[in-house]
């Protein structure tokens, strides 16, 4: 005996397991998303129907959802917002007083040291709910790219000054990170890091968000810009063109069915990897769980687990800030 494996002797006591452990989900990887209403109503909270649990906000509610996670140990947060009105350019994505530009100033000043992350994009604030502009009256689907990408700049720029900490553009456009950048560096941001959705996938685990943000695309779909599901290879030049044009991040989207291709950008590129775990995502293990066919604690962590090990460093999810209320991450 003895010439053959025992894997059994590291994982017998809790205490043994623990010290062979290869990788951790903490508290200071992760990221809450929030959507964020303008709003008359100053208590206004309503449930997402397809994601339990998660709320639109107005911005007095947003205070308090995120004074209650603080106190749990919320570090960071990423911020959606839902305009009053939308036009085909989306204009309030850049008003300097838009709702997303409010909240930022609102949770920067009460809480200077959380990480304030602005998703930049423009299908949230427009009536056509597409990520970049569209003629006015065309239903043709058709997204123009280069005319997108000021819109995108000035977007970010007025986030900054804000006072956002890190700018994340989700709209796929080509080219959009060059433009993002050059804008804050211009304006005095030189020192605000963007965060690339740099590997977004035209994928259908978008839509509980989609009923969240009130952005699903009135015609056409999001794949003349997101990326086709069959591809990997594309990703590394999707993810190459960011890292040229300065990323500071890059985000791979969704997370669980592409854990190899966080892989394949952590082997490849050394930027922080950051995967985010979508709202499908979210609503799949949340309805079995309320099902009781699950165990849904143990499954949440081991999907976060299963990013960590694919090789990434921060982690966007909405089970965030519960993660903190149950002490499941420290
Ligand atoms: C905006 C954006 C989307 C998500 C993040 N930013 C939606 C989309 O591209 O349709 C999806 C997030 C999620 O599903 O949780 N472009």
């Amino acid at each position: 005996m003895g010439d053959f494996f025992r894997g059994r002797r590291l994982r017998r006591t809790a205490a043994l397991r623990e010290l062979v452990r290869e990788n951790v989900v903490c508290a200071a990887d992760l990221i809450m998303p929030y959507f964020v209403v303008e709003t008359d109503e100053p208590a206004f909270r309503k449930e997402i129907g397809a994601m339990p649990g998660q709320f639109q906000l107005s911005l007095q509610e947003l205070e308090k959802q995120v004074e209650a996670a603080v106190a749990k140990g919320l570090r960071a947060v990423i911020l959606f917002g839902i305009p009053k009105v939308k036009d085909y350019k989306g204009s309030e994505a850049y008003n300097k007083d838009g709702i997303v530009q409010q909240a930022v100033r609102l949770l920067k000043k009460r809480w200077p040291a959380l990480v304030v992350v602005t998703d930049v994009c423009l299908c949230e604030y427009t009536d056509h709910g597409h990520c970049g502009l569209v003629r006015q009256g065309d239903t043709s689907g058709e997204v123009h790219n280069d005319p997108t990408l000021s819109l995108l700049t000035k977007a970010a720029v007025s986030h900054a000054e804000a006072g956002a900490d890190i700018v994340a553009p989700s709209d796929m456009m080509d080219g959009r990170v060059q433009a993002i950048r050059a804008g804050l560096d211009a304006n005095g941001f030189s020192h605000i890091p963007v965060m690339s959705y740099a590997v977004k996938y035209a994928s259908s685990f978008y839509g509980p968000f989609r009923e969240a943000a009130e952005s699903t695309p009135q015609f056409g779909d999001r794949k003349t810009y997101q990326m086709d599901p069959a591809n990997s290879r594309e990703a590394m030049r999707e993810a190459a063109a960011d890292v040229d044009e300065d990323a500071d991040f890059l985000i791979v989207k969704p997370a669980g069915p592409y854990l190899d291709i966080i892989r394949q950008v952590r082997d490849n590129f050394d930027l922080p990897v950051v995967a985010y775990q979508v709202s499908g995502e979210y609503s799949m293990i949340r309805a079995a769980g309320i099902n009781g066919w699950i165990n849904e604690e143990a499954v949440i962590m081991e999907s976060l687990l299963g990013m960590k090990r694919a090789g990434c460093d921060l982690i966007i999810t909405y089970f965030t800030e519960e993660l903190l209320a149950k002490g499941l991450v420290r």
